[in-house]
């Protein structure tokens, strides 16, 4: 997790520091800091909280923000792993020698750090992160070369990480290293700078050429060239930055809420055609011969993956199972190379999921990576990326790209089933139909959105949350917990709407919630009689449904269809806004809820 940038040159160090951290906000707003080296000079800035917190400090400070002077400087965004989010943990972490940002975790930072506690050095913060800076003093004492030392200390940790490293010694380099956590590095637009990144997005507009990092590569920049340790890849930038505007809307959230129209439509563009489904990414042999695919995902993405298991199934007719990626990674999966392997990703970044398709990948396995960012890490992994095309998605809480991913998933659902020959011509032709309707349903009606702020106070205290429903209205009941979760910290539980009587009905009374997601399309009957159980037990019913239901103590209509997978959106369209607006009442930050992060980067 957390974000690092890098710069050498003439610019304004501060500004683009700043700039860069700000694109990658989303990977943690715990704390913030830079340090900035010049002519032998040192200023740090930490602030704790979002950017915003260490601008204002910078800005209140005497340091010239204007200075063109040659310069070098490392910087930071947080989400806190090791020790709480204060200025004392924040980063950049600062030693006799060295100044360092990192993003990752040093797994064996303890044992290191009793060793250098042994030997007399003395640690001021609670993170991982400054175990790095003495050992690269301890190194630095006994060769006094910053090179070596740099080696040295990365030889000992453990652990996935990227850093940048700069010292006193040699203030005029960018030491760095790259293992597990993603790092981009690019020659800027003006002579001899140097940029480094977390991701791309702050190197847009600022450098055309920029390698992506693969594990194991370290080196340093000095003078305008950069020397790695092993050969890499350059390749071109994009030349313009799309920028996320709220364009009137109070959240971004709330925009992307709305904009699911828009996207899901995008989505489809050129991979529905007159009664044909196609993908130009897949070639068919990556799904012929397949006897079983595997989902791998975490969060929401993980929740698109277990509604699209459905209908591989049911349509594809293959046996599908999903997996939490980090629950995977450790279980000594038998993997068998006739299973096609799907890992899917907002952000092609998450740790876990990454390390999972490298797992699958070294079995022999075929992989895609169904992904929202092109060029991210996952992309770059898998033998054949499918883009869910959602545009930028900022809010924490994750929107439009479970309506793109799982629309997507459903396609691909059908692709496969056409390949292999196990869907009638019939069939492909209604399923594009009923496809075709989905931006219909994701139309957020005032009428709607009106009922959910209203319906919003009622639900803001309780002991608690269900959200119930079956088939793929079990993961979308997931969906919505998680959702409520995130942004108004509430507790709140996705469950199958069938295994309630198994245990979590005893803790039915009226202040526990139900929110009851019932499909006329998809077994009505049977959710209705689990709602049932749970009004007979005083739980306070609140009812999402086409269909009036007597009981229900709140209903939400949503439009009558005659497909339950357009009931399946039109009913997020209402989950989504009720945690919204349920989450504004609070006075919550809907965008940056606390302790999240919009991209997880560590295990
Ligand atoms: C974080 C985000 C979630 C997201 C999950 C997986 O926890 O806050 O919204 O669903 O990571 O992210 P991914 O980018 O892999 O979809």
């Amino acid at each position: 997790m957390c974000g690092i940038v890098g710069y050498i040159g003439k610019q304004n160090t501060s500004k683009i520091l700043i700039d860069g951290l700000r694109e990658l906000e989303y990977r943690g707003y715990d704390s913030a800091g830079i340090a900035i080296l010049e002519d032998d000079k040192l200023d740090v800035f930490k602030a704790v909280g979002k950017i915003a917190n260490l601008e204002a400090k910078i800005e209140t400070s005497a340091y010239d923000t204007e200075s063109s002077n040659f310069s070098i400087g490392i910087g930071h965004t947080r989400w806190a792993t090791h020790g709480k989010p204060t200025e004392l943990n924040a980063h950049p972490h600062l030693g006799e020698y060295s100044y360092v940002v990192h993003n990752g975790i040093i797994e064996n930072y303890k044992e290191l750090k009793d060793e250098l506690i042994n030997s007399g050095h003395k640690f001021v913060s609670q993170t991982d992160t400054e175990v790095i800076v003495h050992l690269f003093e301890y190194y630095f004492n006994k060769t006094n070369d910053a090179k070596k030392s740099f080696l040295d200390t990365i030889a000992r940790l453990e652990g996935a990480y990227s850093i940048l490293l700069i010292t006193k010694s040699q203030p005029n380099r960018i030491f760095f290293m790259k293992h597990g956590s993603p790092l981009a590095i690019a020659h800027g637009n003006n002579k001899d700078e140097i940029l480094f990144a977390s991701s791309d997005a702050p190197l847009i507009g600022l450098a055309s050429d920029v390698v992506y990092l693969e594990d194991g590569v370290s080196g340093y920049a000095i003078d305008g060239n950069i020397v790695f340790n092993q050969e890499v890849k350059w390749t071109t930038l994009p030349t313009s930055k799309q920028f996320a505007q709220k364009d009137g809307f109070r959240f971004f959230m709330e925009k992307e809420i709305y904009e699911q129209h828009d996207v899901v439509t995008d989505s489809m563009l050129g991979r529905i055609k007159d009664d044909e489904i196609n993908f130009e990414e897949l070639n068919e042999s990556l799904c012929s011969g397949i006897n079983e695919i595997k989902i791998c995902a975490c969060g929401t993405s993980y929740h698109a993956g277990l509604t699209a298991s459905y209908l591989f199934e049911r349509i594809s007719k293959v046996r599908c199972s999903v997996e939490i990626a980090s629950e995977f990674r450790y279980k000594e999966p038998l993997l068998k190379d006739d299973t096609l392997f799907i890992v899917i990703s907002q952000s092609g970044e998450t740790a876990d999921t990454l390390e999972a398709l490298k797992m699958a990948k070294k079995a022999g396995l075929k992989s895609i990576a169904v992904c929202n960012v092109d060029n991210s890490s996952m992309t770059r992994v898998a033998d054949a990326t499918v883009l869910t095309r959602a545009g930028i998605e900022k809010g924490v809480a994750s929107t439009k790209a479970f309506s793109t991913q799982t629309v997507v998933l459903w396609m691909m659902a059908l692709y496969f089933a056409k390949v292999n020959e196990t869907i009638a011509k019939q069939e492909l032709h209604e399923q594009l139909k009923v496809l075709r309707e989905v931006p219909k349903s994701l139309i957020v009606e005032d009428k709607l959105h009106e009922k959910c702020r209203r319906l919003s106070k009622r639900y803001l205290h309780g002991h608690g949350f269900f959200f119930i429903g079956r088939d793929v209205f079990y993961p979308l009941a997931l969906e919505g917990a998680l959702k409520l979760k995130e942004i108004s910290y509430l507790h709140a539980e996705g469950y199958p709407a069938g295994e309630m009587k198994h245990g979590p009905i005893a803790l039915a009374d009226p202040e526990l919630f139900t929110i009851a997601l019932m499909p006329q399309h998809c077994h009505y009957d049977k959710i209705k009689s689990n709602v049932e159980e749970l009004s007979a037990r005083d739980s306070t019913i609140c009812a999402i449904s086409p269909l009036e239901f007597e009981l229900s103590d709140d209903f939400i209509k949503t439009k009558p269809t005659d497909h339950y997978m357009l009931e399946f959106f039109e009913m997020l369209v209402v989950l989504q806004l009720l945690s919204m607006e349920i989450s504004v009442r609070l006075g919550n930050d809907v965008d940056m809820p606390r302790n999240l992060a919009k991209s997880v980067t560590v295990e």
